[in-house]
């Protein structure tokens, strides 16, 4: 049947409504649990107490959970994203390492949500390509009053009240605290090679530039307080001393991350640990877009649309990231970042070099990774 009207504009529409995100649980007549995400759960009735979700027709996880005498609907907590990524694909290893107990009536309520309500099926009706399941409330119970998981525009998130107080950064403070502290050696880089150097410090998953020198022959497009979205590759070199956990978190922010994809940010990572630098070579023209895209990020709402437009055009950039530097052979560089050595209970910092006009010899590439390195060696030295 052809549809009356785009169905991906329909989709686009309507994915401007915000829901937050709850998996369904139950034990199906062979005595397997089995869940599924829904976006779409909502409260119905007081009096009598139903509630309702639409599951689609076509799912095989609804198939088998209708067979349940009861369901439970868990509402995620913000930090259960993973949790959702798994419940909302069709494997079955959806209950792998997810710690649950059952209800007074026997469905999975999983460790960590919000808010659970325990329902039988009251009714379930069909609704085009959907049903619509309507259960009857038997129990519930907030078990953790947190943050829920907030589902827009194709992106998560979480729900931040208005605030006539601007939200204290204590990390950003503490960076230009750090950054100050090697202003002497981060200008002598600048001013000696013609080149723009900066610190870097990464801010939750922003790297912002905390102190900037602006000697370079190019100008820099990146101004003092500047904020880069961390997107693999990008920040990179804040991965060097991460946890595993972390590291997980950085490349699950790249869009739509295969297994290969991840490979490839993971080999960068290992280079750049290897070598204790990271290299991005190229001609300018082709950062021109990035540029762009991520200069207009900054000065948007950040919503979860324009962050997939900058993750699109960085993860793009991938493959220029830690080429081999050969003897002899000349190199377009857009950018050198050291790693600064991670010091417990401070922000992440790297000294970043850009500006750098023209093709340039190997030899000289390593003389200012040594220089940078220097730079990084005096900031560990100096903050311990
Ligand atoms: C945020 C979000 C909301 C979703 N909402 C619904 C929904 O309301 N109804 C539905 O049928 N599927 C929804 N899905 C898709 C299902 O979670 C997914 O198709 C299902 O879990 C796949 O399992 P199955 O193939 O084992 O049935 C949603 C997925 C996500 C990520």
């Amino acid at each position: 049947m052809s549809l009356p009207f785009d169905a991906r504009l329909f989709r686009e529409a309507l994915g401007h409504y915000p829901t937050g995100v709850a998996v369904i649980t139950g034990i199906g007549a062979d005595g397997k649990p089995a869940g599924m995400v829904v976006g779409t759960f909502n409260s119905v009735s007081l009096d009598p107490p139903l509630i309702a979700f639409f599951p689609t027709k076509d799912s095989p996880s609804f198939a088998y959970l209708r067979s349940a005498d009861a369901f439970c609907v868990n509402v995620l907590a913000s930090d259960q994203e993973e949790l959702c990524r798994r419940f909302a694909t069709g494997k079955d290893a959806k209950f792998d390492g997810a710690g649950w107990r059952p209800s007074p009536l026997g469905a999975p309520i999983l460790d960590g949500v919000v808010s659970w309500i325990e329902c039988t099926f009251d009714d379930i009706r069909p609704a085009g390509d959907h049903f619509v399941a309507l259960g009857l409330v038997q129990d519930f119970a907030v078990d953790r009053s947190t943050l829920p998981l907030l589902f827009f525009q194709g992106g998560y998130g979480r729900f931040t009240p208005r605030s006539l107080a601007a939200a204290p950064e204590p990390d950003l403070i503490q960076a230009a605290h750090l950054a100050e502290a090697i202003r002497g050696e981060v200008e002598a880089v600048s001013s000696r090679f013609g080149v723009n150097c900066s610190v870097l410090a990464k801010i939750g998953w922003d790297g912002v530039h905390v102190l900037t020198a602006d000697r370079g022959s190019v100008p820099n497009p990146f101004q003092l307080g500047q904020r880069m979205p961390i997107i693999p590759p990008t920040g990179v070199a804040f991965m060097v001393d991460s946890s595993p956990e972390e590291i997980e978190e950085w490349l699950g922010r790249a869009p739509f991350v295969g297994d290969d994809r991840k490979e490839l940010f993971r080999q960068v990572l290992d280079r750049v640990r290897d070598r204790g630098y990271s290299v991005l070579a190229a001609a300018p023209e082709v950062f021109q877009h990035h540029r762009e895209v991520v200069t207009a990020f900054e000065m948007s709402d950040r919503l979860p649309r324009q962050r997939g437009i900058v993750q699109q055009a960085t993860a793009e950039l991938a493959d220029l990231y830690e080429p081999d530097l050969v003897k002899g052979k000349q190199y377009e560089i857009e950018s050198i970042v050291v790693p600064v050595k991670a010091i417990p209970g401070h922000p992440q910092i790297a000294i970043r070099m850009t500006g750098i006009a023209g093709s340039v010899s190997s030899e000289q590439v390593e003389i200012w990774i040594e220089a940078l390195q220097l730079v990084a060696a005096t900031a560990a030295e100096r903050l311990r």
